[in-house]
C-alpha cells in the first residue's frame, strides 16, 4: 500500500476561511451552479461577435443588481471597450522589499568587481553605456514585436499569437493563441499598466470554458480551458455579402496527439490573480461568471478518481511539454500549477456559505500536496543515499520505502550529477518508479508559489547555480535534464524525431523559461542568478530573431524545428528585464506560505514517524 500512514492520516477538520480580496460584496444564493451545455450534432461551435447568440453557462440568481448588469456586459464583445481599464491604479508596492537592480549585478557578475574599483572608471563607464544602450535597443525591439503578435477580436486585443515566423513553410497551429504562451505576454502588458487585454483574454477564454468540444464524441471535462483559439472570420449566416469574426477554441481535440491541456486553467487562474493585484481591479474577480469560472476549474481538479495520491493524476504531454515525454501520471509542473493555482484560487473565493466545501477541500488539499512533494519528490546528496539503501517489499503503515522504489532506478548520471550543496525536486512519482530527471518550470514554480519550504527554494538555487554549465550553457533555459537517449528515447518517446537528444523538448533549451526562472530568484532574493542567465540570452535573442528553442547539450545552434519571433521567447525576455529593473512587481505572482497551512503542515510533520520538523502547536485539524 502506498498511501500515507495512519498516523499521517490523523483525521483533522480545516476551519480557517479563506481571505477574501473584498469581502463588501453580495454573492449569488447557492453555489451548486448547474451549467447547461448547447447539444447538437455538430462537434465543433464557434463563439461569434456579431451575434448575440453565446453558448454560456446557465447563470445562477444573482442577488445584485450591480453584478446582474456585468454578467450581461459579458454577453457582448464591445462591453470590453466599454469597461476599459484605465482608471485603475497599480498598487504601489514600493518599499524595501528589494534595494539592488539587475544592471549593477550585470556589471559585476561581468568584472568579478564593483564598478569603478580599478581606477578604469572611463572604460568601464563607456562599456556599461554600450551595453545598456544595447539592451534598450533589443528590449524596444521586443515591446514592437510583441505589440505586432496581438491578436484583435472585434476591434479589441485578445491574445498575443504563438509566433510570428515569415520564414516558416508550415504554420501549423503557431498562428493561434495559446492559453500557457499568453501568460508572459499578459504579465509584461501587465506590468506596462496596459491591463486591457488581460482582462479581454481572461473573459473570452472563460466563455470558451465551458464550450461542448468533442473527440470521437468524447467530451472533456467542464471546466477544461483549450490549449489555444483562432480568431477566424467567416460569412455571415444568411448574408453573403457580410463577415463576422468567430472565437475558434481547441482543446486538443486538433492537437497534435490529441493531448489535454491541463495547465490552461491553471495558469488562468494565476493569471487572474496577477490581474486583480496589478491593475487594482477587483470588480473583475468578483464577477459572477468570472468566480463560476473558478469553480469549474477547481472542482474539476479536485473531483475524487482511484488515486491515492494528493497529486493530480495526468495524462502525458498535458502542459508545456505537449507530446509524448514519459511525463504522464503525477508530472512535477503540473503539481506546482496546480498548488499555485489552489494557492491563488483560495485568497480569490469570498468564503460564503456555499463556496465552503470547496474552501474546505480546496485547504486539505494544499496540506497534502506540500506535504507530499516536500517528502516524496525532493533529493539531495543525503536523500539520495538513503534511497541507495532502500529495503524494498515493506509491507506495513509505517514503511520507509513507501513506493516501493527499488534502490537501481538510481541513474548513474544522478550519482555524479548531484553536487554536495543543493538539492531538487524529481519529474515524477509513481508506485515503484521516480523519474529523476530536473524539470524546470515545475522547480522554478514550487519556489514561487511555496509549494517547498525555503531551505529547498534555496537548495534548488543552489543546484542551478552548481549545474550552470549543464542547465544554462550558452543559452537558458535547459526545459529538462538529462535528454533521453537511445533506446530509452525510442521506447519512451515513441522515436519522436522531433525530441531527439537535447532538442525540443528532450532537453531542448527554452528561453521563455527566464521569465519563471527570475521570479523564483526575486522570491528568495538572490535576483543576480536570474540576471546573469538573462545577460547571457540577451546576447543572442534578437540576433538570432527570438528562438523558440534552442538544440545541443549546450544549447549552442537555434533548434531544428525551431520557430522565429516566437512570442513566449519574447515576452519571457521582456518579463525578465521589467521585474529585475523593478523586483517589487514581482509579488503580482508568488504566493507566501499561510500560517494556518504552515500549522496544518507542521501537524502531519509531527505525526509523521520518519522525520520531526516542527512544534507540536496547531489546533487546526485537517483531513488528509
Ligand atoms: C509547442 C510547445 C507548447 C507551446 C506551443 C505553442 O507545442 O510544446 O508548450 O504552447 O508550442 O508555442
Amino acid at each position: 500500500m502506498v498511501a500515507m500512514g495512519s498516523s499521517e492520516a490523523v483525521l483533522q477538520v480545516f476551519c480557517g476561511a479563506a481571505p477574501f480580496i473584498k469581502s463588501d460584496l453580495t454573492y449569488p444564493l447557492g453555489s451548486d451552479i448547474k451549467y447547461k451545455k448547447k447539444g447538437g450534432s455538430k462537434a465543433i461551435r464557434l463563439f461569434k461577435c456579431s451575434s448575440s447568440y453565446h453558448q454560456f453557462p446557465t447563470i445562477p440568481t444573482i442577488q445584485s443588481e450591480r453584478l446582474k448588469s456585468r454578467k450581461f456586459e459579458s454577453y457582448s464583445c464591445k462591453c470590453l471597450n466599454a469597461e476599459s481599464a484605465s482608471g485603475f491604479t497599480t498598487k504601489n508596492e514600493n518599499g524595501t522589499w528589494f534595494v539592488d537592480n539587475a544592471k549593477e549585478f550585470n556589471t559585476i557578475q561581468e568584472t568579478g568587481h564593483p564598478p569603478n574599483l580599478l581606477g578604469l572608471e572611463d572604460d568601464h563607464k563607456l562599456k556599461k553605456e554600450n551595453e545598456s544602450s544595447l539592451s534598450d535597443a533589443i528590449e524596444k525591439e521586443a515591446w514592437d514585436l510583441l505589440r505586432e503578435s496581438i491578436v484583435q477580436y472585434c476591434g479589441s486585443p485578445v491574445g498575443t499569437i504563438a509566433a510570428n515566423d515569415p520564414t516558416s513553410s508550415s504554420v501549423l497551429n503557431y498562428d493561434q493563441v495559446f492559453i500557457r504562451d499568453f501568460i508572459p505576454s499578459g504579465i509584461a502588458f501587465l506590468l506596462k499598466g496596459e491591463y486591457d487585454i488581460v482582462r479581454n483574454f481572461i473573459l473570452h477564454t472563460l466563455q470558451l470554458q465551458s464550450w461542448e468540444k468533442t473527440m470521437d464524441c468524447h467530451s472533456p471535462g467542464q471546466g477544461l480551458m483549450p490549449a489555444s483559439f483562432k480568431v477566424r472570420t467567416i460569412p455571415l449566416e444568411g448574408d453573403d455579402t457580410a463577415t463576422e469574426e468567430v472565437l475558434d477554441p481547441d482543446f486538443g481535440e486538433a492537437a497534435i496527439g490529441r493531448v489535454a491541456p491541463v495547465d490552461s486553467g491553471l495558469w488562468w487562474i494565476i493569471l487572474l490573480r496577477a490581474y486583480g493585484k496589478s491593475s487594482g481591479d477587483m470588480s473583475l474577480l468578483e464577477r459572477i461568471d468570472v468566480q463560476t469560472g473558478i469553480k469549474m476549474i477547481l472542482k474539476l481538479c479536485l473531483a475524487d478518481g482511484f488515486d491515492m495520491f494528493p497529486t493530480l493524476l495526468v495524462a502525458d504531454g498535458p502542459c508545456m511539454i505537449d507530446r509524448r515525454m514519459g511525463i504522464h501520471g503525477h508530472p512535477l509542473e503540473i503539481q506546482a500549477l496546480f498548488y499555485s493555482a489552489l494557492m491563488c484560487a483560495r485568497e480569490m473565493l469570498p468564503p460564503e456559505d456555499g463556496s465552503a466545501d470547496l474552501i474546505r477541500a480546496l485547504n486539505n488539499r494544499l496540506v497534502a500536496l506540500s506535504f507530499h512533494l516536500r517528502e516524496y519528490y525532493w533529493v539531495d546528496l543525503k536523500k539520495l543515499n538513503e534511497i541507495y539503501r532502500y529495503k524494498t517489499e515493506e509491507y506495513s503503515y509505517d514503511a520507509v520505502n513507501k513506493f516501493n522504489i527499488y534502490p537501481d532506478q538510481i541513474p548513474p548520471w544522478l550519482v555524479e550529477w548531484m553536487p554536495n550543496k543543493g538539492g531538487y525536486l524529481i519529474g515524477n512519482l509513481q508506485p515503484a518508479h521516480m523519474d529523476f530527471r530536473f524539470f524546470s518550470l515545475g522547480n522554478f514554480w514550487s519556489v514561487v508559489s511555496s509549494l517547498v519550504t525555503v531551505d529547498q527554494s534555496n537548495a534548488i538555487l543552489d543546484l542551478i547555480e552548481a549545474k550552470w554549465a549543464d542547465l544554462v550553457a550558452d543559452m537558458p533555459f535547459k526545459i529538462c535534464y538529462p535528454a533521453l537517449e537511445g533506446q530509452e528515447w525510442q521506447i519512451i518517446t515513441g522515436s519522436d524525431p522531433k525530441n531527439t537528444p537535447w532538442s525540443y523538448h528532450n532537453g531542448g533549451s527554452w528561453p521563455t523559461l527566464l521569465w519563471q526562472l527570475t521570479v523564483a530568484c526575486i522570491k528568495m532574493d538572490r535576483p543576480e542568478i536570474a540576471a546573469r542567465a538573462v545577460k547571457i540570452a540577451e546576447e543572442r535573442l534578437g540576433q538570432d530573431k527570438w528562438p523558440e528553442y534552442y538544440d545541443t547539450k549546450k544549447g549552442r545552434f537555434i533548434g531544428k524545428q525551431s520557430r522565429l519571433f516566437q512570442t513566449w521567447t519574447i515576452a519571457g525576455y521582456l518579463v525578465s528585464k521589467l521585474l529585475l529593473a523593478d523586483p517589487t512587481k514581482a509579488k503580482i505572482l508568488m504566493t507566501d506560505e499561510d500560517s494556518e497551512l504552515v500549522n496544518a503542515f507542521s501537524c502531519m510533520i509531527t505525526s509523521n514517524p520518519r522525520k520531526k520538523r516542527g512544534p507540536k502547536s496547531s489546533q487546526k485539524t485537517y483531513i488528509v
